[in-house]
């Protein structure tokens, strides 16, 4: 039989919870600092993933917000994206759903279409050189007002045909998806898809609150609905898909040893998990790794990889017609 790894590495999945600036290597950090003639607070590489230690999501969020700060433009952001996709495609996906997080990029004064421009190119290169397809999802920051997020959907409106969804990310706590109510009933008007963060450091009050206020269609993260039975219930009966991402979760302290990952029991639940990398540069693995780690300290099956290829698709913003060669894939390769 082959090993766990290299079952994982062939086996067909999409990846449906990666933060584009999150796959900034250190390396590239430099080159782009170097080329747009930026002065970076490190010395070196080694500095840098030196002060990747984080107690929890804001430690990680100062970190990872002063990183951006060296793309500036079209052509970095179409790097940025490539640099992601050849690796993600190395790790046997075939399909990306990827946030990227605008107000980020405007509010150093980068005009929207430079990030959109950059990765639309990247994503049509993308499928084009290494058959990786891809999907767009706008993210707005939380720890920003509901104002500031109406005039992102503003500037994103040329763009609303090549964007399949809109987001919600940065600091849970103290900033519940019921802020945005009114953003996400804009972006459901204009034919968007909606996702939102949720559970993740955030009570189960919040992930209520994305299914109930918000409406979403996926929820990110949403490891603390374990904590109420009725939740659980209500996202298993709905098929809602979590897209869980245990290195992570690990790195960020939201658990504490990746044996204790609540993946297994989510499958166990009913609930439609999936295996996500979310910042890989930042958080030590890229998607097929976190499949490797969680497969090995959770014990998971062939079984339970195949339903988590399957989730990855039948969660996806792809059509059913779109979806059904990947699951056909899928059974061809478990039969193999
Ligand atoms: N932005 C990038 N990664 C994030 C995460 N894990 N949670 C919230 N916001 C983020
Ligand atoms: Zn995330």
């Amino acid at each position: 039989m082959t090993s766990d790894a290299d079952f994982i590495r062939g086996l067909p999945k999409a990846e449906l919870h990666l933060h584009i600036e999150g796959s900034l290597e250190p390396e590239q950090m430099f080159e782009f600092a170097r080329r747009n003639r930026i002065t970076l607070p490190f010395a070196s590489v080694e500095a840098v993933r030196a002060a990747y230690a984080f107690s929890n999501l804001q430690d990680f969020l100062d970190i990872y917000y002063q990183g951006a700060g060296v793309l500036m433009t079209e052509q970095d952001f179409h790097d940025l994206a490539m640099a992601y996709f050849r690796r993600v495609a190395g790790d046997g996906a075939r399909h990306v759903e990827l946030f990227f997080d605008p107000q980020t990029h405007t509010d150093r004064g980068l005009p929207f279409s430079v990030a959109a421009d950059g990765l639309l190119s990247g994503m049509a290169e993308a499928a084009r050189t290494l058959g990786v397809t891809s999907k767009l999802i706008l993210c707005f920051l939380r720890h920003l007002d509901e104002d500031a997020a109406f005039v992102t959907l503003r500037a994103a409106a040329p763009y609303l045909d090549r964007i399949a969804a809109v987001g919600l990310d940065s600091s849970e706590i103290g900033h519940p998806p019921s802020k945005f109510a009114k953003i996400y009933a804009a972006a459901r008007d204009r034919g968007l898809k909606l996702v939102a963060h949720a559970g993740e450091e955030g009570p189960p009050a919040y992930v209520w609150e994305a299914l109930d206020v918000l409406r979403v269609d996926r929820i990110d993260h949403g490891n603390r609905a374990l904590e109420d039975p009725a939740l659980v219930r209500r996202l298993a009966a709905e098929g809602m898909t979590l897209t869980v991402c245990p290195l992570s979760n690990l790195k960020l302290c939201v658990v504490d040893d990746l044996t204790l990952h609540p993946l297994k029991a989510m499958l166990q639940l009913g609930l439609h998990a999936t295996i996500n990398s979310d910042d890989p540069a930042y958080f030590g693995g890229y998607l097929a790794q976190n499949w490797v780690s969680t497969a090995g300290a959770l014990g998971l099956t062939r079984e339970d990889l195949a339903t988590l290829a399957r989730n990855s698709f039948t969660g996806s913003f792809l059509t059913p017609q779109e979806i059904a060669p990947h699951l056909a894939a899928i059974e061809a390769y478990v039969a193999a």
